[in-house]
């Protein structure tokens, strides 16, 4: 039996976002967000659902978090909707919106759940879209005032702020490839939202902490270890973009080392930007953006194996490298590679040198549902929780300074252009009685949490 026990003060939580949690879409002044509308746009969402009602979040609340408390979970990472704050993205407030956030934070306080705030999961205002959404350098300015105008009211008692969750999903995985909202496919804006994301976070680091005074302020990047398929020169250099486009695109800006001369040479070469280079960048924005954080918050799924499309398969080989066998991998058809967290981690810390690191999501999609007894015998989240935990444990003993990790998700939900097909949750949702079931694995979750740390 091996032990695998976790600092003192380890931060063990369940992550949500508003979007896919909250419904009452259009209750109490809420405006609407890029995602109602792509949602509701046919083809988009392969199962034509959207996330009017989704968990009735808004509703539930109450019953939500006493859930979390029963389990014993020591923080909760939920996403505020911009919309329901600021309904046309600027201008007029919504305080019918600001009590919202206000009522989770009191019920997550008074339940001795630490609330970790996400100012933005996605769901921009459709007001702001309608003048270009964040192609537009204004939106950027527009963020700094909903940072402002939420961590007033909410600083007080809000202490864990994350500006921007996964910018290169809402960056190029919704304006280069276009799967998610605002489903628009133009590389070249798609770097100019990649660069207005991360100077709104650079704009808000400051006005976040004048507002909450000793809070930890910090950003979550969406990271995948990339490996060759093989020492090919091909495979490599396919390996090295793949690296620049996901993770150092990112990565280098906020800490310091502007964005990667050769991923900048090989936009230019591919005519994703002109001839002259990012012109974006204003003089200046690069301090901004580079401005120090708390801590970095990480979201691990899997790995990427690149292989080139360039070389003929026979000059090809051998392979080195193999993805795991497909039943290892989940619902989503996302390999289980728990050691690529600590390949991340631990690559993370040794390269830029964070302060602190949380996983701020990591978990799993499987289907498996209430059985005779009402009982979700979960048994591969379970495992593949376990063998993550133990894989971001070596990463502290590797140095990585990590503080916490969320698990994703709370609640199954609406999952973006999977629509419900995809069931992450720890607790079942029945989503025709709305009833919560918590699954095996979080009853196993519990434990772990008791224990701190993986002990059976
Ligand atoms: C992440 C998102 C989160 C959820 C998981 C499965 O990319 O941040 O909202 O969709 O993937």
């Amino acid at each position: 039996m091996s032990k695998y026990v976790f600092p003192d003060n380890f931060v063990w939580g369940t992550a949500t976002s508003s979007y896919q949690i909250e419904g009452a879409a259009t209750e109490d002044g809420r405006g609407e967000s890029i995602w109602d509308r792509f949602s509701k746009t046919p083809g988009k969402v392969n199962d034509g659902t959207n996330g009017d009602i989704a968990c009735d979040h808004y509703h539930r609340y109450r019953d939500d978090i006493a859930l979390m408390k029963d389990l014993g979970v020591r923080a909760y990472r939920f996403s505020v909707a911009w919309p329901r704050i600021l309904p046309k993205g600027r201008g007029e407030v919504n305080a019918a919106g600001l009590d919202f956030y206000d009522r989770i934070v009191d019920t997550l306080l008074a339940a001795g759940i630490e609330p970790f705030v996400t100012l933005y999961h996605w769901d921009l205002p459709q007001a702001l879209q309608d003048e270009g959404g964040w192609t537009n350098r204004a939106t950027a300015e527009a963020f700094v005032t909903y940072a402002d105008v939420l961590s007033r009211h909410l600083g007080d008692r809000v202490k864990k702020w994350i500006t921007h969750n996964e910018p290169w999903c809402a960056s190029l995985l919704s304006h280069q490839i276009g799967l998610h909202a605002p489903g628009i496919r133009d590389y070249r804006a798609a770097l100019s939202v990649s660069h207005h994301l991360l100077l709104s976070h650079g704009l808000a680091v400051p006005v976040l902490r004048k507002n909450s005074p000793g809070a930890e302020v910090g950003i979550t990047l969406n990271l995948t270890p990339t490996v060759p398929a093989s020492r090919s020169a091909a495979d490599l250099d396919a390996a090295r973009h793949h690296d620049g486009y996901f993770n150092r695109w990112f990565l280098d800006p906020l800490f310091g080392r502007h964005y990667p001369a050769d991923m900048v040479a090989d936009y230019i070469k591919a005519g994703h930007l002109p001839p002259e280079g990012f012109t974006d960048v204003r003089p200046g924005d690069l301090e901004i953006i580079a401005t120090p954080c708390d801590f970095l918050g990480v979201n691990y799924y899997n790995r990427t194996v690149m292989r080139s499309d360039k070389v003929p398969e026979e000059q090809n080989l051998p392979r080195t490298e193999h993805l795991a066998p497909r039943e290892e991998w989940t619902e989503m058809g996302w390999e289980v590679y728990p050691d690529g967290l600590r390949q991340i981690l631990t690559r993370v810390h040794l390269e830029y040198g964070p302060a602190k690191l949380y996983v701020t999501e990591n978990g799993a999609s499987y289907s498996d549902g209430p059985d005779a007894e009402g009982r979700v015998r979960d048994a591969r989240r379970t495992q593949f929780l376990r063998d993550h935990f133990i894989a971001a444990r070596r990463a502290i003993d590797a140095g990585a300074p990590l503080a916490g990790y969320f698990v994703w998700s709370l609640l199954d939900n609406f999952e973006w252009e999977r629509g419900y097909t995809q069931r992450f949750g720890i607790v079942w949702v029945d989503y025709e009685t709305q009833k919560r079931i918590p699954k095996d694995s979080a009853l196993w979750y519990r434990g772990v949490i008791a224990a701190n740390g993986v002990v059976d």
